[in-house]
């Protein structure tokens, strides 16, 4: 068997189609989206993925006001910045880009956004609606996923899913998102044994791990016709790469997510939607005289 390659170029696009309709209707009422990005110190990767964030947003019609820190920013400085970008009635999501660097704490930063601008859905409020089934501004990442199912008609039900991650981005909210369409998910990660055992039983595996260093989904760990979609991003001899190893396990899968080309593209289409629901919200929010 040969498997079938999930385009997330062509996922991506009907989803960007989608949100470009609805910044047109949002611009009928008077409200530009407006995402507001914070990126701190200067990591070449992270750079480049706000710049691709940024390209996508003026691409469906959302304006952007970049914020770019030093190193060496500190807490108070990024609590009073995030207050600032909470209150700015103009900005509607606001995307601080991680990791931060170690002075700065995670979770402090992340839980000051306003839950109604958090577009990463990363705050307590919105993790606490996603794991009662009931959440707006969904992770970016796990959410394009699920579109990617819902776009080939991958049934999760009853499906015994593995993800090897479990981070507060990926694995953990990947977990709310397909028990609630009723997989059933195992999370794996560096303390897991038997890790193979684990991925010969799924139906389905998603990896997020991005470092083939320690760690490549190879085509004797998973079982014939198994789902495959690959989170992982790395350099192999200059070219970008993922955890899995495409060529030979598309030959034994049923899907298997590219890289690049999969899941990435996926995670900056979700971001914009995510924009658009939050420019949608905020007008009940506004305050009328
Ligand atoms: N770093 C890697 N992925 C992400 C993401 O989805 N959101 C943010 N804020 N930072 C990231």
């Amino acid at each position: 068997m040969t498997g079938q390659k999930i385009d997330g170029i062509a996922v991506s696009t009907a989803v960007k189609d989608r949100v470009k309709a609805a910044v047109k209707e949002l611009q009928n009422s008077n409200v530009t989206p407006c995402l507001a990005t914070v990126l701190v110190g200067d990591d070449p990767a992270s750079a480049t993925y706000v710049k691709n964030k940024q390209k996508a947003c003026a691409d469906v019609g959302i304006t952007t006001k970049d914020h770019k820190l030093p190193a060496s920013f500190s807490q108070k400085e990024m609590n009073s910045l995030i207050d600032l970008l909470n209150k700015d009635d103009t900005v509607h999501g606001i995307l601080v880009q991680l990791p931060l660097p170690n002075q700065l704490d995670e979770f402090t930063t992340t839980s000051r956004i306003s839950p109604i601008k958090d577009v990463d859905g990363l705050t307590p409020y919105n993790i606490g609606l996603l794991t009662s089934g009931r959440a707006i501004l969904k992770p970016c990442t796990p959410s394009g996923i699920m579109e990617m199912f819902d776009y080939y008609k991958i049934s999760l039900e009853g499906k015994n899913v593995v993800v090897i991650n479990r981070s507060n981005l990926v694995g953990k909210p990947l977990y709310n998102l397909m028990l609630e369409k009723n997989a059933t998910v195992t999370t794996c990660h560096s303390r897991t044994k038997n890790l193979k055992e684990h991925c010969l039983a799924a139906d389905i595996i998603i990896t997020a791990i991005g470092n083939r260093a320690k760690f490549v989904l190879t085509e004797d760990m998973i079982r014939e016709g198994a789902i495959i979609i690959d989170v992982g991003t790395a350099r192999l001899e200059g070219k970008l790469v993922g955890d899995v190893d495409y060529d030979n396990v598309i030959k034994k899968a049923s899907y298997v997510t590219p890289v690049p080309g999969g899941v990435g593209p996926m995670t900056i289409a979700m971001l914009l939607k995510n924009t658009v629901t939050a420019a949608s919200i905020s007008r009940e929010f506004v305050k009328h005289d």
